[in-house]
């Protein structure tokens, strides 16, 4: 017994004097501290080591409405990445933004061992970039049946209240830039926030700071739904993808034409303040695309409709594309991903959710581009588009701006209509341009429907045409890599002001300014600890015939508690520490040595799984789903089962389509 505590007392001290310095965030902010992830320690270099935090934030307990999060920081602070926030959202709706996390603008991808790898692409190197699972009941949100939402003011509401919680979680940063991002659907979400957040900042009252948006940045958006739907055919037909001669070319033909006399009928009621049912549901504009593909078929296959230039099985057209989301998919549905990422309430993990999108019709809710002229007047409104996409395709985008009224002026309204700039990133002509009274339209040549993953350096600059760090002349605007102009522009520390601005700075940050000397001193002091702690351990072994388990004996001390995730977090240091052990012996090689072998004992690792990481046990998984760590009396439903049958036969039954319209009015559900 007293050796046992004598051990784990020299191992804790040992921690704290030889790992670098602890996570100095609030209490709160360690509950969603991510410290782990499969992949992270072996493919993630150190100085590319984002700051994480991720979990179910409650907004509603009372009806277990919870909406996770992840965020990353870089753990470089630069002059450019130290005081933004940038929160990005996927569409659907009810699809999860960790398409955007893990697929397009974060600095994981996942590779087919379902392991993070690095995206030199991620977005986080230009702001703090907050991924949030919205609204309730998408991707690991969460919330009692009877409370999923229907319409974007609900949306906004709600995303108005996550704000409010995750700015009390990250006091330092309420202050920030806000930037609002994302895709397809999400371009009826994020108009809807951002005029939320600036009607919160107009009713301010006392000494309430208002929130600083600065912008929002919409890829591939589907903002004017009539309007875009309308584009299908002539664009189509410009593409080379329908010929005249196709037989189904008149009938989609009559389809158009009415669809063009529904946008008319829009036309003359456009200021209108109440909602005209043509205008939010119109099955004929809806469909088109839908026959589009199925005209276009052969032969089982049928064009992607998220890039023309792929073709998929008919009638998925584009559902099982990106092909890394078959390992996002198994990613997220690990109990151990779930648990490093701090979910209270496990769930299966969906691209999308069939009852979050279906439930969601918006039948009363105005189409996003209405709200656009008045966003225009605050902040920088960016529309971009990969040229490559059907489903929300450039000629969509630009033929409602061509008729949107901003600023005081009809469209870009230049002499010339036809009036674009070249856009320059890294000496190469990634898109082109249209700009006039802050609104910015920007077609992103050789991307997709989902820009960051086709060009993710590329896209990462798009922030840099909304923070006007760019240069232009009378034909070209040009940004630069991570938005330095030059090498030795590049990166400089602002320790101070991360030191003032948030609790943000990192153990590898800090790690990487420390002197050589102090690192001698530290590994000097560790391997005297060693010794002394093998002797020990030594001794103590020959005490005891059997071999024990610090973390089992842990977890009967910690029983009270009952918080299995601490102990994954101790294990995890133990891990960790490891790796800070290789690192730091010169020599120090990927082969387990005397040190290694020495904790992989200590933690029960070697022996069974190499890994030497946390691997739940079946037994105790089954109190993992009602895992009600913060939350005790939570309430769990059907619904937060793993597994729930019900969820996954609604699997799919929306996607990153703009609207679940395309699947709803089709004969052939996309399954
Ligand atoms: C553009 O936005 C700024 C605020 O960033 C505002 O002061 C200006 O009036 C806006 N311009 C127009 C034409 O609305
Ligand atoms: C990228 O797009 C440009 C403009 O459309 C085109 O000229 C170029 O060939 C494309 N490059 C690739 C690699 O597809």
């Amino acid at each position: 017994m007293l050796f046992q505590y004598l051990l784990s007392l020299i191992i804790t001290s040992a921690i704290t004097l030889a790992a670098p310095p602890k996570f100095e965030g609030s209490d709160l902010q360690r509950q969603y501290l991510v410290t782990n992830l499969p992949g992270l320690y072996e493919n993630i270099p150190e100085d590319k080591m984002p700051l994480m935090f991720a979990g179910q934030l409650p907004l509603y307990p009372e009806n277990n409405t919870n909406y996770f999060f992840w965020k990353f920081s870089d753990n470089k602070r630069t002059e450019i990445n130290h005081n933004r926030t940038i929160f990005w959202f996927n569409g659907g709706p009810g699809c999860s933004s960790m398409d955007g996390a893990l697929l397009e603008a974060g600095p994981f991808r996942i590779n087919k061992n379902e392991k993070v790898v690095y995206n030199e692409g991620s977005w986080h190197h230009a702001g703090d970039v907050v991924f949030v699972d919205q609204p309730p009941g998408t991707g690991f949100s969460t919330a009692d049946r009877g409370h999923y939402l229907h319409e974007l003011y609900q949306v906004r509401d709600y995303f108005l209240e996550f704000m409010k919680k995750f700015f009390e979680m990250f006091p330092d940063e309420a202050q920030n830039e806000i930037y609002l991002a994302g895709e397809s659907y999400a371009g009826q979400y994020i108009p809807y926030i951002a005029d939320g957040i600036l009607t919160h900042n107009e009713k301010l009252t006392g000494d309430e700071k208002p929130y600083d948006l600065r912008a929002v940045m919409i890829g591939n958006g589907w903002i004017s739904p009539n309007e875009q739907s309308l584009s299908y055919f002539p664009w189509s037909y410009e593409n080379g993808l329908i010929a005249t001669t196709n037989p189904r070319w008149s009938s989609i033909l009559v389809k158009v034409e009415k669809c063009q006399e529904i946008i008319d009928k829009i036309d003359t009621t456009w200021n209108d303040t109440e909602v005209h049912d043509y205008e939010v549901s119109s099955t004929v504009c809806d469909s088109i695309l839908n026959d589009i593909l199925q005209a276009t078929s052969e032969n089982g296959k049928c064009i992607n409709m998220y890039d023309f230039t792929l073709r998929d099985t008919y009638p998925s057209c584009g559902m099982n594309w990106p092909k890394e989301l078959k390992y996002v998919t198994p990613f997220l549905g690990k109990e151990e991903v779930m648990h490093d990422l701090n979910l209270k309430i496990l769930r299966k993990w969906h691209e999308c959710t069939g009852r979050a999108g279906s439930e969601f019709t918006a039948r009363n809710s105005v189409p996003a581009v209405h709200l656009l002229p008045r966003l225009t007047e605050k902040i920088q409104v960016l529309l971009f588009n990969g040229d490559r996409d059907i489903i929300c395709n450039t000629m969509g985008t630009l033929s409602f701006l061509k008729k949107l009224e901003w600023g005081g002026q009809k469209g870009f309204g230049s002499k010339d209509p036809e009036e674009k700039f070249d856009w320059v990133y890294d000496d190469q002509s990634r898109g082109y341009i249209k700009s006039a009274r802050n609104m910015t339209f920007v077609n992103v040549y050789n991307s997709s429907h989902m820009v960051p993953y086709d060009v993710p350096e590329v896209s990462r600059s798009l922030i840099d045409l909304v923070t006007g760090n760019y240069e232009k002349n009378e034909t070209t605007y040009i940004t630069y890599p991570l938005g330095f102009k030059r090498e030795a522009d590049k990166p400089t520390n602002v320790t101070e002001a991360a030191a003032t601005s948030s609790p943000t700075t990192t153990e590898a940050a800090e790690d990487s300014d420390e002197p050589t000397t102090n690192r001698i001193t530290r590994i000097i002091q560790l391997l005297v600890i060693l010794v002394i702690l093998w002797g020990l351990f030594v001794l103590y072994s020959s005490y005891r015939s059997r071999p024990s388990s610090i973390i089992k004996k842990r977890n009967v001390s910690n029983s009270n508690n009952g918080n299995k995730k601490k102990n994954v977090q101790w294990a995890d240091q133990l891990h960790s520490f490891e790796d800070y052990l290789q690192d730091s012996i010169p020599g120090g090689t990927s082969k387990p040595g005397f040190l290694t072998r020495t904790f992989n004992r200590l933690t029960g690792a070697g022996a069974s799984d190499s890994k030497g990481k946390y691997v739940p046990a079946s037994s105790e998984y089954i109190d993992d789903i009602e895992l009600a760590e913060g939350i005790s009396d939570a309430h769990i439903d059907d619904d937060f089962i793993i597994g729930d049958e019900d969820e996954e036969e609604e699997e799919e039954s929306s996607r990153k389509s703009p609207e679940s319209g395309l699947n709803k009015t089709s004969n052939n559900e996309p399954k």
